[in-house]
């Protein structure tokens, strides 16, 4: 119906994945259990990755992989600022200090060019971000690493399925980070989970992730468990249910699916918006690699438009649609402003992104039609043809 409210995102969950939630609640064990564990190892399938941690967020799983490398107070992070929040918060939770480079201004993404000159002396790790899904330049990201002895801790909040050269995001190299959020293109309600192929780390995480205890609930209360634990390390309390999981399993089958729909619906809005003088589209590099599409995010022309991304995103409000902000340049919140001194004119690029991207509809639930109402909203607001 044309005048119900058309969300931005909305998660798919079939009728499969409730009855497994609803199995799970009959089941008796609800918190982290047998569920869990057949998760992670379908993750560990699907991305091609020795071990996988499930976890209550991608924000707990970027705290436990940054708190595991034990950086000390100085130790510097090199990240983005185009970015959620949690990517930065995370690295100074963990100790650390963000040392931002700018990024490429039309593909979002961390402009690896930049890196090397923002290494210093305790410079410990580089935190990329797959923005939308789109994967960054790993290959010389990652020799850059290998040169200068650092850690890569990849934010792949937006990149389950993502694939980079012919390999998925998670199944090389060094750690990385996926969220299960709603909007993601997989969910488990809120949830996440860390690839690593660095057996150490993997086990820290382990015990971080439940109070430092040497033995989780589901191997205590057990028939065979033994109900004593130590607790090795003061750890947090970041595991993920069962109950969550039993989505994530029937979640993850669909993801190639979802992906595929996500690709038709932003190939359509790049042609249709192509001629159009309101938007600047994202651009895709040209080395191989699959999108996930978890945003379709293009800038917008606010002299061509007459309103800038604020305005535009309430009258589509107006218009009963649905629009996100993804995101506003990290180092201009006031914490980051105060605490390292950052301010605009730092990070040119993120800066009018910041200014001016815009999140349209887009989830594999969106139909045809839907976009159609979409497109022809913002016809009528440009007066584009
Ligand atoms: C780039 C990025 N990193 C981290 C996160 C945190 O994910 P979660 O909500 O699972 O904690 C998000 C969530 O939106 C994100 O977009």
């Amino acid at each position: 119906m044309a005048d119900e409210f058309l969300p931005f995102s909305r998660p798919t969950i079939s009728p499969e994945a409730i009855d497994e939630v609803v199995a799970c609640l009959r089941s008796g064990w609800i918190t982290t259990g047998p569920r869990v564990k057949k998760f992670e190892e379908a993750i560990a399938a699907y991305v091609g990755a020795p071990r996988v941690l499930a976890l209550s967020s991608a924000t707990a799983g970027l705290h436990l992989a940054l708190t595991a490398l034990g950086l000390e107070p100085g130790d510097e992070v090199i990240t983005t600022p185009m970015t959620f929040a949690a990517t930065l918060n995370m690295i100074v939770l963990a100790g650390g200090r963000p040392v931002l480079v700018d990024v490429e201004p039309d593909t979002y993404n961390m402009d690896v060019g930049q890196i090397a000159a923002a290494i210093s002396t305790r410079t410990r790790a580089i935190l990329p971000v797959h923005f939308a899904g789109l994967p960054v330049d790993m290959d010389p990201l990652y020799a850059l690493a290998e040169k200068h002895g650092l850690r890569v801790i990849e934010d792949a909040a937006h990149a389950i399925g993502t694939e980079y050269r012919g390999k998925r995001i998670g199944g090389f190299g060094d750690t990385q980070v996926f969220s299960f959020h709603p909007n993601k293109n997989i969910t488990t309600g809120e949830g996440g989970a860390v690839v690593t192929r660095d057996q150490k780390l993997a086990d820290s995480i382990a015990l971080l992730r439940f109070h430092g205890m040497d033995r989780e609930a589901w191997n205590r209360f057990g028939k065979s468990g033994n109900q004593h634990y130590e607790i090795i390390t003061p750890g947090f309390k970041y595991n993920m249910m069962d109950m969550q999981a039993a989505l994530g399993l029937h979640q993850l089958p669909a993801l190639d699916g979802f992906i595929r729909r996500r690709t038709e619906i932003a190939a359509r809005y790049q042609e249709i918006l192509a001629g159009w003088p309101q938007w600047t589209l994202p651009r895709t590099p040209d080395y191989p690699h699959r999108h996930a599409w978890h945003l379709y995010a293009p800038l917008i022309n606010p002299a061509e438009a007459h309103m800038d991304r604020d305005a535009f995103m309430q009258a589509m409000k107006e218009r009963n649609i649905g629009t996100g902000l993804h995101y506003r340049a990290v180092h201009l919140y006031p914490y980051y402003r105060d605490q390292f001194g950052f301010k605009r004119g730092d990070f040119p690029n993120a800066e009018s992104i910041s200014d001016r991207i815009v999140s349209l509809p887009l989830f594999p639930g969106l139909s045809d039609s839907d976009q159609d109402r979409v497109i022809a909203a913002m016809a009528e607001l440009f007066g584009q043809d």
